[in-house]
């Protein structure tokens, strides 16, 4: 196996047009991404493939898109504007600031159920100061939540927030979708969407971003079958897992310690995987009780309780939550591909991508750009399989040799080359991408 270094991702993603970093014209702006024509495909293809298993695939599952900006009484309701706070350090010098957990954890120190309070202690008693070497500040608690204004008056009642999880505008319309579905309990609503947080320092690439991609699931429960919901939704992300391509011996789950866990949750597994950067979280499930529709029945007076069919048996549901990240899936799919060989004594590189996520499934070439029936025929090819699979390109850059490296860095599983054979017996090449063997087929067949 490839041994995988975040800088080859990184260096691939931008050299084949995966991934580019946000506004770089103007220099950049941190914590901020652009996806690329290959990028947007593959990103799309990991949701979709999400969205196939947890909501068509499945009989009790609903779907919103709730609006991104939302009224601050959510966030009120919520605990977001009180506790969705990171622990920041300052360096005294030259005032960059860091959180100061991963200031610990850099030092190989881990930080995880400490107090702000110990992590300052540990960083005084070990001498720790700033990656410039300066002494650090206390520490002091940071919101997260990008904060803006709605409307033309700027006064406290017109602030609102980025929301900082897709999950609230699931909540929100928990009420909605059952008095408008009638759906049995348990249900779940899932929702895809962008989420925003102010993070104190973006690193690692698209793992941790400012505004990224989720993939959440509120899944309503009666309070006494819980834990059954929340092992057969675990099982059900493994089973997710390995359609991505991921192997079993990279994912591992972390029950996460009472002290580590978000302010809702009464209990959480975290799936890590091992990424290029180490072991990190991919994603987390959580027991969320009826935190959030309590909330929302306290602060808007309306009630959130969910009668049985046929019954006076009323309750706030409980809530498991399955909550994806889309850029940490898609750089688990890259790393999982990115692999290094040799051909014919040179050295390449390829993404070993399942055929059901590569951005293109088939690219056509015809063996010679200047024979114009040669053209004409591969286009012929080009269109019928297009009008098939969609994601389909025509690559007729450079010698064979080329396209097919071109091909390997981005994935493409098969390259189809049509040549003289082909304009008298519809035969034609077929390279594949791991093994780099060329066969004759009928063009017909794929
Ligand atoms: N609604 C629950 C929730 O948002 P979370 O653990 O804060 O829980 C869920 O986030 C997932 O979102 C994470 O497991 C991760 O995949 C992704 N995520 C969180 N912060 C991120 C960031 N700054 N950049 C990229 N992905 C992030």
């Amino acid at each position: 196996m490839t041994e995988v270094k975040l800088d080859d991702i990184v260096s691939l993603a931008k050299r084949r047009g995966f991934i580019y970093q946000g506004s770089d014209v103007y220099g950049g702006l941190s914590g901020t991404w652009d996806y690329g024509p290959l990028g947007v495909q593959l990103k799309r293809n990991i949701m979709n493939l999400w969205w196939k298993h947890f909501v068509d695939d499945r009989e009790d599952m609903y779907a919103v898109d709730a609006a991104i900006l939302m009224n601050q009484k959510v966030w009120q309701a919520s605990g977001h504007v009180d506790t969705f706070v990171d622990p920041l350090c300052e360096d005294t010098v030259n005032h960059r600031r860091y959180r100061t957990d991963h200031i610990l954890k850099d030092k190989g120190i881990s930080p995880d159920g400490m107090t702000m309070e110990q992590m300052d202690a540990a960083i005084a008693e070990n001498g720790i100061k700033s990656p410039d070497g300066n002494p650090l500040s206390e520490s002091r608690t940071f919101n997260m939540m990008f904060k803006t204004n709605v409307g033309a008056t700027f006064d406290e009642n017109s602030i609102s927030y980025l929301r900082p999880e897709t999950a609230q505008g699931i909540f929100t319309n928990f009420k909605n979708v059952v008095d408008t579905f009638y759906p049995d309990l348990p249900f779940g609503i899932a929702q895809q969407g962008k989420a925003f947080r102010n993070e104190i320092s973006p690193r690692d690439f698209v793992f941790r971003s400012r505004e990224f991609e989720q993939m959440e699931i509120e899944y309503f429960v009666n309070p006494e079958h819980w834990q059954e919901a929340f092992d057969e939704l675990l099982a059900s992300t493994h089973d997710f897992l390995r359609k991505l391509g991921l192997p079993d011996e990279k994912v591992h789950e972390l029950d996460v310690p009472a002290e580590d866990r978000a302010h809702y949750s009464k209990k959480t597994i975290d799936i890590e995987f091992d990424f290029p950067i180490g072991k990190e979280e991919l994603l987390g499930i959580a027991y969320r009780t009826d935190f959030d529709l309590g909330n929302i029945q306290r602060v808007s007076g309306k009630s959130m309780e969910y009668t049985i069919k046929g019954t006076n048996d009323k309750f706030v549901p409980h809530v498991i939550e399955p909550s994806f990240g889309v850029e940490r899936a898609l750089m688990a799919v890259l790393s999982t591909a990115y692999r290094e060989d040799e051909v014919n004594g040179e050295k390449r590189t390829y993404l070993a991508l399942p055929e059901h996520l590569a951005p293109v499934r088939y690219a056509v070439s015809p063996l010679l750009k200047n024979k114009p029936e040669l053209v004409e025929k591969a286009r012929e090819v080009y269109k019928a399989l297009k009008a098939k699979y969609g994601n389909v390109m025509w690559d007729d850059n450079g010698n064979i040799g080329k396209r097919y490296r071109r091909q390997d860095e981005i994935g493409t599983p098969h390259c189809v080359v049509i040549d003289f054979q082909t304009l008298e017996d519809d035969t034609v090449t077929i390279r594949d991408r791991d093994t780099t063997e060329q066969k004759r087929v009928d063009g017909k067949s794929l």
